[in-house]
């Protein structure tokens, strides 16, 4: 009864510290086309995304895992071999060794890696991130909503309260969904920061909605293959599971009818 007891107050401890600790930042519950069994990423949000990130991110954040070539990837933003070429030509520069120079980058070069020292790689962000803890710090609502990485980027990128500190000589931003509630990045977007082409809508809502879908494009570019391959495995055993009850039935069928 004691040891009960003592796990109780123990797991009690746990929790509200759990949710001491993220209870009080706030992440909204965006509505995104890859969430759910049948979700998809959808090709031009991921160009637009796209967009945002080289216009306005990529200013201090890298994406040193992702490959340009891969920007042609079914699945993914989809655009043509020589958009591609030419986007990666006319926006990144990479260090050659063998010419000890920096000369233009091709499909093949990865992005570079972030400008700004205390900006982190963007790559796998939206999958080193979780946005729903609760209830109590539980986890629970991350089986129904997903782990929220996308949704936890979205909501720092349009988080700001437009308080400003100083410490140390950083400038420190209040933030509602960071963590400890002040963070080092000033605010990246506004409204109409960027122009699309397909006329999206660009306050700065969506286009914080835009590149986080796009960001966890890039932290799990084959999501919609695992996805797929899951529903398909689920469907063929639940065929296997018809099968087998109807095999069953008429193996015993003889044998229960004479007893
Ligand atoms: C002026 C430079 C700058 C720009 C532009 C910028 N960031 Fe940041 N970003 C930072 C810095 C610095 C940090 C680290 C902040 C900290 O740890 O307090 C950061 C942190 C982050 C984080 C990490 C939060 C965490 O949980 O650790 C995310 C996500 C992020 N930025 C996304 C973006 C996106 C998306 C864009 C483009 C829309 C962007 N940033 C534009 C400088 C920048």
């Amino acid at each position: 009864m004691k040891k009960l007891l003592l796990s109780a107050i123990l797991a009690f401890g746990i929790v509200t510290t759990a949710n001491a600790e993220v209870g009080e930042t706030h992440i909204e519950d965006f509505d995104f086309s890859f969430e759910g069994p049948f979700g998809k990423f959808d090709q031009y949000q991921l160009q637009r995304g796209l967009q945002v990130y080289t216009e306005v991110c990529s200013a201090c954040h890298g994406l040193r895992q992702v490959a340009f070539r891969t920007l042609g990837d079914e699945g993914g933003p989809h655009l043509d071999y020589e958009t591609v070429k030419a986007y990666a030509a006319s926006n990144f520069e990479v260090y050659d060794a063998e010419k000890d120079e920096d000369r233009p980058a091709i499909p093949s070069d990865k992005f570079p890696e972030s400008g700004l020292e205390n900006a982190p790689d963007l790559s796998l962000m939206a999958k080193a991130r979780a946005g729903f803890h609760g209830p109590n710090g539980l986890g629970i609502n991350q089986i129904v909503k997903g782990m929220g990485g996308p949704e936890y980027i979205a909501s720092v990128l349009t988080g700001y309260t437009g308080k400003e500190k100083e410490q140390a000589g950083t400038t420190f931003y209040e933030n509602t969904a960071f963590p400890g509630g002040w963070i080092a990045m000033s605010p990246p977007l506004s409204d109409e920061l960027v122009e699309y082409a397909d006329g999206h809508n660009n306050d700065m809502y969506h286009i914080a909605e835009d590149v986080s879908a796009f960001l966890m494009w890039t932290a799990e570019p084959k999501m919609m293959a695992r996805q797929r391959l899951g529903l398909i495995s689920v469907v063929m055993l639940m065929v296997l599971g018809v099968l087998l009850y109807f095999s069953n039935k008429k193996l015993w069928r003889d044998i229960k009818r004479k007893s």
